[in-house]
């Protein structure tokens, strides 16, 4: 679907069909199922012969409303909600892959996708060899015969490291792979991956899409022909979004623009401040010029995104020091809220990997993430400094 308007337009005006009351905003169809006018109605419903929603598993105008929407913002041609970001992530790859099929994927990805391609996927003889991000030029030697899908997250969590997609989609071209890329930290407002060359983009919309740490959900859009397998799959195994989550995180989609600008600008303060820190040992921020690949973030997106990675001096216990003196930041596992969190990836998120697969993905003892939220900056940035003293 290509963008009728900007961003911000397509956001708010992108709804479902008024209904005869002519509300403004758009209304919340709780509903399991929906009726036919008589036997032939339903029979060219069911055989598709109609575009029509039949039962809420399958479509609910909710659901279609927030996936249409998605569908501009990422300029992509179709879509399918899920009820999580990993519902998404799952169903994307049972639908797509056969038993025997390989993949390959960058090594900083979310830890349940991990665990997915580690001690899920090989149930069914489904392989992944993984490359690390500094490692693209290392891609194609990964590549085998019964290879069929490149996977990456960009920025990843919780390292905040950029991957060329423009070079990653080379490669899944040339090889006839399908370029799936989780779009989550970005958000469709910061990067665009379909530009890129990626086939489907995934999101889990419990984080900045819905913004404000309410509701669970999950979205994969891209190329029809790959949406329509995945459609099959999840109108029969049954993942949905459910509608009220939809209602949700389509209001939410009309104020991602607005929303994304504060927090990206309330986290490059608290980068700067962070790396100014004597305390501090090492801080990743895609727009930071210290950042390995801030040219690269800078030509991919819009802006550096809400997360922010730092180090602090003295390795785990002063890591675990400074979380326990947070006054106002959360301690939560959630990020992409309207609250600023912090986290500790190696004993929480990341915990399932290995140390040495740990460091390898940049997640040291002491690392911590800091998902910068809409609080005003100077008390965020206040929070962080006295905790720091007792470092
Ligand atoms: C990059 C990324 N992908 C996927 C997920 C999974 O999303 P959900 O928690 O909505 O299942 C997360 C959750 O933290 C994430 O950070």
């Amino acid at each position: 679907m290509s963008r009728e308007h900007k961003f911000e337009t397509d956001a708010i005006k992108t709804q479902m069909e008024r209904s005869e009351f002519l509300e403004h905003s758009t209304p919340l169809h709780l509903t399991s199922s929906f009726i036919f006018e008589d036997a032939e109605d339903m029979r060219a419903s069911f055989a598709e012969e109609k575009e029509r929603n039949i039962y809420s598993r399958f479509t609910n105008p909710n659901t279609s409303e927030f996936v249409d929407k998605m569908c501009k913002l990422e300029g992509a041609e179709s879509g399918y909600a899920f009820a999580t970001g990993m519902a998404a992530v799952f169903s994307t790859f049972a639908a797509l892959l056969n038993a025997g099929d390989h993949i390959v994927s960058a090594r900083s990805i979310f830890g349940s996708t991990h665990t997915l391609f580690t001690k899920f996927l090989p149930k069914w003889n489904i392989e992944t060899s993984y490359f690390k991000v500094d490692e693209v030029d290392n891609i194609e030697s990964l590549i085998q015969p019964n290879t069929k899908i490149l996977y990456v997250e960009s920025p990843t969590n919780p390292a905040v490291d950029i991957l060329d997609l423009e070079v990653l989609g080379q490669i899944a071209k040339k090889h006839s792979l399908i370029f799936i890329i989780d779009n989550c930290f970005a958000t469709p407002y910061l990067q665009n991956p379909i530009k890129f060359g990626a086939d489907l983009v995934i999101h889990s919309a419990t984080k900045l899409i819905d913004g404000q740490g309410r509701v669970l959900g999950g979205v994969t859009v891209g190329r029809a022909d790959l949406i329509r397998e995945i459609y099959l799959f999840s109108r029969n195994t049954g993942p949905a979004l459910s509608p009220f989550n939809a209602w949700i995180l389509s209001k939410s989609l009309e104020t991602l623009g607005v929303r994304v600008d504060r927090h990206c600008e309330n986290a490059l303060k608290v980068a700067e401040f962070l790396e100014t820190h004597n305390k501090v040992a090492l801080v990743k921020y895609p727009f930071l010029k210290s950042h390995p690949q801030y040219e690269l973030a800078k030509k991919q997106m819009k802006q550096g995104g809400n997360v922010v990675a730092f180090e602090v001096k003295g390795g785990i216990e002063a890591g675990r020091q400074f979380l326990n003196q947070l006054k106002m930041l959360s301690l939560s596992a959630n990020l992409g809220d309207t609250r600023s969190i912090a986290t500790h990836p190696a004993s929480t998120t990341h915990s399932k990997l290995s140390e040495a697969d740990r460091l390898e993905v940049g997640i040291s003892d002491g690392l911590v993430r800091i998902s910068v939220g809409l609080e005003h900056v100077d008390d965020i940035i206040a929070d962080l400094k006295q905790a720091l003293e007792y470092v």
